[in-house]
């Protein structure tokens, strides 16, 4: 029987660093990609959404470097939020769901208050 791979992330952010980045345009091309920067507007640039997104990416790259090791970086994967809400990321360089290894998928949630936000990742062998 073969064992079912998955492993979680967890990151969490001050969104305080967010409020006094946004000023900062060089930080938000850096950090965030177009997509991203669009949704942040749409959301009156709330900076809680921005902090939940880069949170998105920390956990993303934490939980898949427990199965595939250090082979990624926050600025591989672009969050995006489906018609309801839901985040869900997409591979920066091929703008499509990324295909990892071993069939892992990778399911995500965002949480924010106004002083911190948090996102788990969770990765699994499909
Ligand atoms: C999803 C829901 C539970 C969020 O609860 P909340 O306590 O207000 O939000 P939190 O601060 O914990 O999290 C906010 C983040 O949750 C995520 N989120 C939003 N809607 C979501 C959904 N339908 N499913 C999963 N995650 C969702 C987003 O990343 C959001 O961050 P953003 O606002 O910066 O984009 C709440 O909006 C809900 O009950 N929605 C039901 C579905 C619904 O009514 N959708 C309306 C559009 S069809």
């Amino acid at each position: 029987m073969s064992k079912m791979k998955i492993s979680v992330g967890i990151d969490i952010e001050e969104v305080k660093r967010f409020r006094t980045a946004v000023r900062d345009r060089a930080f938000l091309r850096r950090v965030f990609m177009q997509d991203e920067i669009l949704y942040y507007k749409s959301k009156r640039k709330n900076p809680q959404t921005l902090a939940g997104i880069f949170a998105a990416k920390e956990a993303v790259v934490k939980a898949l470097s427990q199965l595939l090791g250090n082979r990624y970086s926050v600025g591989d994967f672009v969050i995006l939020h489906d018609k309801t809400g839901a985040p869900f990321l997409i591979e920066a360089r091929t703008r499509k769901v990324p295909r990892l290894p071993r069939g892992l998928a990778i399911s995500l949630s965002i949480s924010h208050t106004s002083a911190q936000a948090l996102a788990v990742a969770f990765v699994q062998q499909q």
